[in-house]
């Protein structure tokens, strides 16, 4: 199959029978992912984040996101709660690289949802979607090393830490160190 038509249906995956990965609904989770980046502060190691979005700026992220998909561009899911629906945070594959056998991991939760074991046990299934499905070889992430909740759930994924990248991400408040994870299908 080649890596494109991966893209023609979007593939939900259960975490379990509480927590479903699925599409990003642009209209239905808004006031979810209003309410997550409202926390400002739940993001200070998160890069990209640079301040609050409003209204118009949440739209464009959520389609975008929808648009991503339908470019192969990237990989988005919404982790919902399956009995309310309601959108818990995100997870995503992007950067599509060397011929689409690499891809950058990112995530991020509520923090009502923090410190329960939710993204160690989400990274699981998108973890084996893309090696098993969208056929990659690597899939990487960086992380600041302050952010010990984020590299424990990649380690607990049997992600390696391949190094420390010097001033490589930009935060509000400057220039930070970065770890950077990877793991192989090899691994
Ligand atoms: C990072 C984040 C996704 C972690 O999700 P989570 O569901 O709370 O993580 P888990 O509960 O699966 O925890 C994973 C491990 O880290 C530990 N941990 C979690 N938060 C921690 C913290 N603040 N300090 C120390 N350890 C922490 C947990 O105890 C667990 O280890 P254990 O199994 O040995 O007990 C979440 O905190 C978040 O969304 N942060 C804001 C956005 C962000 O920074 N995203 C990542 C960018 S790289």
């Amino acid at each position: 199959m080649a890596f494109k038509d991966n893209f023609k249906e979007f593939k939900s995956l259960w975490v379990n029978s509480g927590i479903l990965l699925r599409q990003v609904d642009a209209e239905g989770d808004f006031d979810e992912f209003e309410a997550i980046w409202s926390d400002s502060d739940a993001f200070k190691y998160y890069e990209g984040y640079r301040s609050k979005p409003n209204a118009e700026q949440i739209r464009i992220i959520l389609s975008n996101e929808i648009k991503g998909f339908q470019k192969a561009n990237s990989y988005c899911w919404t982790i919902s709660n399956s009995t309310t629906n309601k959108a818990m945070g995100r997870i995503h594959f992007n950067s599509f690289e060397n011929n689409n056998t690499s891809a950058n991991i990112g995530f991020f939760l509520g923090r009502e949802h923090w410190g329960k074991g939710i993204m160690s046990m989400c990274i699981s299934p998108v973890v084996e979607f893309g090696f098993n499905t969208l056929k990659l070889e690597r899939i990487y992430t960086t992380v600041e090393p302050n952010n010990i909740g984020s590299w424990k759930a990649l380690e607990k994924n049997g992600f390696l830490r391949e190094g420390l990248l010097r001033h490589c991400f930009v935060l509000p408040d400057g220039l930070h160190d970065c770890y950077i994870y990877s793991r192989l299908y090899t691994d």
